[in-house]
């Protein structure tokens, strides 16, 4: 039976990065389900489909194929056979997904897809939904989160880094109003689950909150492996007695 950890959040709480790395010292696969919604984003704006006229999203989501494969470790993500990866992180496309992830029509497109690969792998996922929707049962969960002060300073200083012109106060303004977008959707809203482990990113390094998430693992493997034991005693004493 695979092992599955969920990782949900707001924008720029550090899921990916944290994800990426506590995946690759497990030998876990990492799935960013964002980018599936992304790569729908991209093939909904290069249709110019309108995405508040149902007939016309119900055609172009009938059209549009989304599949992931890992190539030297790393996720990559295609938009019907063609690995769209790169182009999925502008604004433009950021915005779309936003908004479009919020119809059901579009989430239900990659439920399967993503419950899936859980199924069959190990699997760290990370998105908004996955531990109170997807992966209702994953053995671990984690909420990452960090004030919106740091996510946006960390989103700034990413983009500074890559050469663009940004204000920090577009930025604030961008995250939380996809902070509210993501959280008050009437479909599968961005929440913390009950089980959930709550991790506040704000002041801790990447290296910490990804020994705390192994920690956890380690601690939650342990446990599994006990209420294993007991239920394998509980079979054998039906076996004997049957
Ligand atoms: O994680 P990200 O920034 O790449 O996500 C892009 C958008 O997709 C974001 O607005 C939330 C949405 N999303 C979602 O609704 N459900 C997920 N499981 C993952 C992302």
């Amino acid at each position: 039976m695979s092992f599955n950890i969920a990782i949900d959040g707001p924008a720029g709480a550090g899921k990916s990065t944290i994800a990426k790395r506590a995946a690759k010292e497990l030998s876990f696969i990492y799935v960013d389900t964002g980018a599936m919604y992304r790569a729908i984003a991209l093939g909904l704006l290069r249709r110019g489909t309108d995405i508040e006229d149902e007939a016309a999203l119900s055609a172009a989501l009938d059209e549009t194929e989304v599949g992931i494969r890992y190539v030297d470790g790393e996720q990559h993500v295609y938009l019907n056979g063609e690995d769209v990866s790169s182009l999925i992180r502008t604004e433009k496309v950021s915005d779309m997904t936003s908004r479009s992830s919020a119809i059901p029509v579009v989430r239900a497109k990659l439920t399967d897809l993503q419950r899936d690969l859980a199924r069959r792998e190990d699997v760290l996922m990370d998105g908004r939904d996955i531990g109170t929707t997807i992966l209702p049962d994953a053995d671990l969960k984690i909420y990452l989160t960090a004030s919106v002060e740091t996510r946006a300073k960390r989103r700034y200083l990413e983009q500074v880094q890559k050469g663009e012109t940004c204000s920090l106060e577009e930025i604030e303004k961008d995250i939380c109003e996809r902070d509210y977008r993501d959280s008050h959707r009437e479909t599968a809203p961005l929440r913390q689950a009950e089980d959930a482990v709550r991790m506040d990113s704000s002041d801790m390094t990447i290296e910490e909150v990804v020994a705390e998430i192994l920690r956890l693992v380690k601690e939650r493997r342990a446990q599994t492996s006990c209420i294993f034991g007991e239920h394998r005693e509980a079979d054998g004493s039906q076996d004997f007695l049957s």
